[in-house]
């Protein structure tokens, strides 16, 4: 067995990361960055998230097809797109589909926007359709732990326009639950907050019949200590608000 010591500061790292309006990234999320693809090394994703679509990508046949059009971002990255955006679309259209720097899923490294391949793509509001290689993706994104971010019905939760184009990588098994339940990334955090560590937590069966346990772990001023196998069948992420959530796979 392994002996963890969680303390407060560790609510702000890991995949499940609430980052919007009201969760601002925390400058202690520090991201581990790698690149999508060796063509393209200025496109940078936390490790996993690059790994898990490269993977996506190969599955799909999606190279040819779809464009990277922005991943990490820096804050400063976001703050002149921000700028910019004010100035050419106003403040209406920058609030709907920027986020205020500081508090950008872009800065996380776990969020990407994606296009159709083309000779004139809009960095803001990228053509992502719905059918053909694009499509393919949207059918793979929560298998490989990707969910579509911003989803139209969900304005008033994530404070985001509809982004058809935008993904953010959460890691499985939750791409898969968020994404059968038709949550926002808001609803699934809260929603966990049911299933507490000394409860019987939430089930989850994949699909090659692995099951999961997923609970929550309330962060307080004391560090929290928990036992766990040495072996990787377990995966913790902070929530960037006021706990942790552990998946034990069984
Ligand atoms: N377009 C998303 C909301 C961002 O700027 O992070
Ligand atoms: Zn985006």
């Amino acid at each position: 067995m392994k002996t963890l010591s969680l303390t407060y500061d560790d609510i702000h790292r890991g995949d499940l990361i609430l980052v919007n309006q009201s969760h601002a990234l925390h400058e202690s999320a520090a991201a581990d960055l790698a690149p999508v693809a060796e063509s393209a090394p200025a496109v940078l994703l936390r490790r996993p998230a690059a790994q898990a679509l490269a993977r996506l990508m190969d599955e799909i046949d999606g190279w040819r097809h779809i464009a990277f059009v922005s991943a990490w971002r820096s804050r400063r990255e976001q703050q002149e797109i921000w700028d910019g955006s004010l100035r050419e679309n106003g403040p209406e259209f920058t609030r709907t589909y920027v986020a205020l720097p500081g508090h950008s899923e872009h800065q996380t490294g776990l969020a990407i926007d994606l296009g159709a391949k083309r000779e004139q793509i809009d960095f803001i509001r990228p053509d992502f359709p719905y059918t053909g290689p694009c499509g393919d993706f949207r059918r793979g994104a929560a298998g490989h732990g990707f969910i579509l971010r911003y989803p139209e019905g969900k304005e008033g939760i994530t404070g985001i326009g509809h982004e058809p184009w935008h993904f953010r990588y959460v890691g499985t098994p939750h791409a898969a639950i968020i994404q059968s339940r038709n949550m926002a990334l808001e609803e699934y955090i809260d929603y966990l907050r049911q299933y507490p560590y000394r409860g019987e937590g939430l089930g989850f069966t994949a699909d090659d019949g692995r099951k999961a346990r997923i609970s929550y772990i309330e962060a307080g001023p004391e560090p929290v200590t928990l036992q766990l196998p040495e072996e990787a069948s377990w995966s913790l992420s902070g929530n960037n608000a006021d706990g942790f959530i552990l998946t034990e796979w069984r």
